[in-house]
């Protein structure tokens, strides 16, 4: 299949591309490269020893995105554009909600001109919100975001899904994510936040490395085994293998389908800078600070239906996560700027 990567030259969309293209499935990507670099789409080539197709072009730029689709013979779009800053959006909401909402609906309506019927969001477990008990099913309804960055991802998936059901040929499958990690294991594609990293791996690899003094961790009075908060930690090529599974699923299926990907294993932080330690050698200075606001004790997934319907589940574990976002930040201590030493 000649899948269409929306936003495919970042962190997530980079890793599926290569799984993609191992899979003996084609490429094409957009992006602005405001969250990533070109860089990225020739590390994607050298590892698949493949031309990578590569535009970059603006997501909301309707025209831009209706002369791709229309040069290529798209079977389905993957849909990785967007903002993701949970703290930015709260500061820029307005910009979150134009970025996010617009790319979705332009990419629908191109699909609905170029006769391209299936699509797979990148969705987020941040769309089960506050109230719903852990482990989260997907039969939960979606519940109220903390922030704009969340609730983005929940009007998404409704115009997703309303999209569907007015259009009995749309496949929409929304894939739930819980907290991606690692790396590729070549070392040659990671994860590089711009300016100080928002989330929790990035922050301990680059102390690591020694781009930082020491992590902050955020609260340590939580009620959790050690007082620390507990996430459902993914590595991203196992998110990666999802994708596979999961435009192979659409091109079959019709309707709105929702999967969660994770392992249904939680970790706190003090595991997850303990595990970093014992896989690199090095130690992660840190130290307690008050709780981030809008975080939440502890959620993980239900990780039975991706595993029972797309026959997917994780196979890598913390350790296998630890080493490879070591080994992609120490080969690339200032990210893609400095290409591999
Ligand atoms: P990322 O920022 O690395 O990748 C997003 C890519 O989209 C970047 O390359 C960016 O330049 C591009 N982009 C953004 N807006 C664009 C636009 N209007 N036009 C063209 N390109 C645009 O983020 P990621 O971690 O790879 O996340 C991919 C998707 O998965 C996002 O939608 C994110 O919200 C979602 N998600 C991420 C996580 C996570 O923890 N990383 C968790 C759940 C969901
Ligand atoms: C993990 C844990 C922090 C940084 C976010 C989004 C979510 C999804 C994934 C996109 C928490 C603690 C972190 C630090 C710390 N993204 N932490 N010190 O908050 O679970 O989820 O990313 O959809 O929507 O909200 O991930 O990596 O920010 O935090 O102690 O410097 O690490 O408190 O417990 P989070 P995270």
């Amino acid at each position: 299949m000649l899948v269409f990567l929306a936003g495919g030259a970042g962190y997530i969309g980079s890793h599926t591309a290569v799984e993609l293209q191992n899979s003996g499935h084609d490429i094409v990507i957009a992006d602005n490269y405001s969250n990533s670099s070109p860089e990225v789409i020739k590390r994607i080539s050298e590892l698949t020893h493949r031309d990578v197709a590569a535009y970059e072009a603006d997501v909301c730029d309707k025209a831009a995105m209706l002369r791709i689709m229309t040069a290529h013979r798209i079977d389905c779009v993957m849909h990785f554009a967007g903002l993701k800053a949970v703290g930015e959006s709260v500061k820029k909401p307005l910009a979150y909600y134009r970025n996010n909402i617009d790319a979705t609906l332009t990419l629908l309506e191109c699909m609905q001109k170029c006769d391209i019927h299936s699509i797979v969001f990148s969705s987020s477990a941040t769309v089960y919100g506050e109230e719903n008990p852990y482990p989260y099913v997907e039969t939960m309804p979606r519940g109220r975001c903390s922030n704009p960055y969340g609730w983005t991802k929940s009007m998404m998936e409704q115009i997703l899904e309303d999209a569907a059901r007015a259009d009995p040929r749309l496949s929409v499958v929304l894939l739930r994510y819980f907290n991606p990690i690692g790396a590729h294991q070549s070392g040659l594609l990671g994860e590089d936040p711009q300016g100080v990293p928002n989330n929790l791996m990035p922050y301990v690899a680059q102390v690591a490395v020694g781009r930082r003094d020491h992590l902050t961790i955020f609260g340590h009075d939580y009620p959790t085994p050690d007082g620390t908060c507990r996430r459902d930690y993914i590595h991203v090529m196992d998110l990666a293998a999802g994708h596979v599974r999961a435009v192979e699923y659409a091109a079959e299926h019709k309707g709105t389908a929702v999967f969660n990907l994770g392992t249904g294993m939680p970790y706190s932080v003090l595991d997850i800078v303990t595990a970093f330690e014992r896989n690199s050698g090095v130690r992660v200075r840190y130290e307690f600070g008050p709780r981030r606001e809008g975080d939440l004790p502890e959620f993980w997934a239900d990780a039975d239906k991706a595993r029972k319907i797309l026959g997917w589940s994780a196979s890598r574990n913390l350790d296998d996560m630890c080493r490879d976002s070591w080994n992609w930040q120490k080969r690339n201590p200032a990210g893609y700027k400095t290409g591999c030493l």
